[in-house]
């Protein structure tokens, strides 16, 4: 008889009785009685678990004995109509074969909810629940829907480098990558490390981002995006901040600030639409499992609407565009900052903003995501566009809700006249950017940028609370696991 292996989501998604088929997968519980012996199935593909149905009559004791929750087994059996509740289709085994068994009083995941909190210290068998495996899925079809956007459109992936000498954002949280032996590194005469003796003949760091290479990238290509790990060194054990993310940035040349902002708008549409056709089964698992979390949190800390309906109300609804001014006008005027119940009291035209601020305008006062420009200069990057007030540069970042800050970008300063002069005054190396600065030597065009987390995008669509959920393995301060 002839086997055909087939992954569970694809049997069931269009089941014919009376096919012989393969199925291999790890078992999510076994239920047993004299006459039976139910087995669910599982093998990542989707949700649904395969009932796999045999004959204890026909299988050795030891052998059912090996088949507990956890363990990996592979099937041979005829695909038949399922008489029991929950399934169409049910697996009448003819063979089974233990692949892998899994010691049942040891195994982690039992059959039962386990908290977020447990599941990260098991995070090397957390993509075998339900939540975890719907998370990953979607996290594919979100990567794959960021390539397929650019793709439609023209832009080119470039790999930008993950090692660097230079400090893109200029705010000095990174780690540095070296070959030389801490415990005896080879100093100069004031005693500081000599980095000339470094693997790279210099001092170098894992990159915050991969801006000012894409900047190379646009201005002769165009259009272009990369999309890569990023690290940042900051101390920050908030729910929004890893050490090691990933990034999107595309980059356009020819592009101004209103250009930036409606391809960024377009593009986050984009993957929540996409999401929502191509992960439907999944989203609505999640869907109903933030609605039971809710359930336990404050009645002014909920939501008002729906993990799905918030996705579909941001793909129905303008983004709210304004200026960092309006903003401080808002945020000063607002309830919150005169009963003083922001944490960080809005005082001053020039502070910067938190994300109890960010999150004020979206979820209290706009109500929908909002899209702030033009911020002091003082807060943002050496490489954004100064505008004629030589207060304000052309930055803009999008904020969402329950996240706050989720895109940070700007036109860029193309001028090499100001670009020299936010260099100096920020006090940022020119000579080692020789390369960066060369650009607006040498044919040099307006061009704008952003950057979207892509792990505070997916913690927008899967509702999940804590960033370290929505990456397989979360790097942040005292935490390198797995
Ligand atoms: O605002 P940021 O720092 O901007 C840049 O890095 C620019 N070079 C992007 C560009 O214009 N090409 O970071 C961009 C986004 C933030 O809006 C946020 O979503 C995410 O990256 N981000 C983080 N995500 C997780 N953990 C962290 N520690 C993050 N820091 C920034
Ligand atoms: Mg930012």
């Amino acid at each position: 008889m002839v086997y055909k292996k087939i992954k569970i989501k694809r049997l069931l998604s269009d089941p014919v009785s009376g096919q012989n088929i393969k199925v291999n997968g790890w078992v999510r519980t076994k239920r047993e009685s004299k006459n039976v012996v139910f087995v669910a199935l599982n093998d990542g593909s989707g949700l649904a678990n395969l009932q796999i149905v045999a004959d204890p009559g026909k299988f050795s004791e030891l052998l059912l004995k090996d088949i507990t929750t956890g363990a990996c087994i592979s099937v041979n059996g005829t695909l038949v109509e399922s008489h029991g509740k929950g399934q169409q289709v049910e697996l009448q085994a003819e063979s089974i074969e233990v692949l892998g068994k899994s010691d049942p009083d040891s195994y982690p995941l039992q059959p039962k909810k386990h908290s977020l909190e447990f599941l990260r210290e098991i995070a090397h068998l957390r993509p075998r629940t339900n939540t975890f495996s719907a998370i990953y899925r979607i996290r594919h079809a979100m990567i794959f829907a960021v390539h397929q956007f650019f793709n439609e459109k023209g832009f080119l992936n470039i790999h930008t480098p993950i090692i660097t000498a230079s400090d893109a954002e200029g705010a000095g949280e990174m780690f540095r990558v070296s070959t030389l032996d801490p415990k005896n590194p080879p100093l100069l005469e004031d005693g500081t490390i000599d980095f000339s003796l470094d693997f790279f003949e210099r001092e170098t760091n894992l990159t915050v981002s991969g801006q000012l290479e894409a900047e190379l990238g646009a201005l002769a290509l165009s259009e272009v995006y990369t999309f890569g790990p990023t690290f940042r060194a900051e101390n920050s054990n908030t729910t929004r901040h890893l050490a090691e993310f990933w990034m999107i940035e595309p980059e356009m040349a020819f592009y101004d600030l209103e250009d930036n902002m409606d391809l960024a708008e377009e593009f986050l549409k984009y993957l929540i639409r996409y999401a929502l056709e191509k992960c439907a089964e999944d989203l609505e698992f999640l869907n109903q499992r933030a609605a039971e979390e809710e359930m336990s949190r404050r009645q002014e800390d909920r939501y008002e609407l729906s993990l799905i309906e918030r996705l579909k109300f941001v793909i129905d609804n303008n983004f709210e565009r304004i200026t960092y001014t309006e903003a401080i006008q808002i945020l000063m005027e607002s309830k919150p900052n005169r009963k003083k119940k922001f944490q960080f009291l809005i005082e001053r035209w020039g502070t910067d903003l938190q994300s109890e601020h960010e999150r004020y305008l979206v979820e209290k006062h706009f109500r929908k995501p909002v899209i702030l420009s033009d911020y002091p200069k003082e807060i943002k990057a050496f490489y954004m566009r100064m505008n004629e007030d030589g207060i304000t540069v052309r930055a803009m970042d999008i904020l969402f809700p329950g996240i706050g800050e989720i895109v940070g970008g700007s036109q860029r300063e193309e001028r090499m006249d100001q670009l020299r002069r936010r260099m100096q005054e920020m006090e940022i190396n020119a000579e080692g950017l020789w390369w960066y600065l060369d650009t607006r030597k040498f044919g040099t065009a307006p061009h704008s940028g952003f950057g979207l987390g892509f792990e505070r995008f997916l913690q927008f669509i899967t509702g999940m609370n804590n960033i370290r959920d929505v990456i397989p393995f979360p790097r942040t301060p005292g935490n390198a696991d797995f």
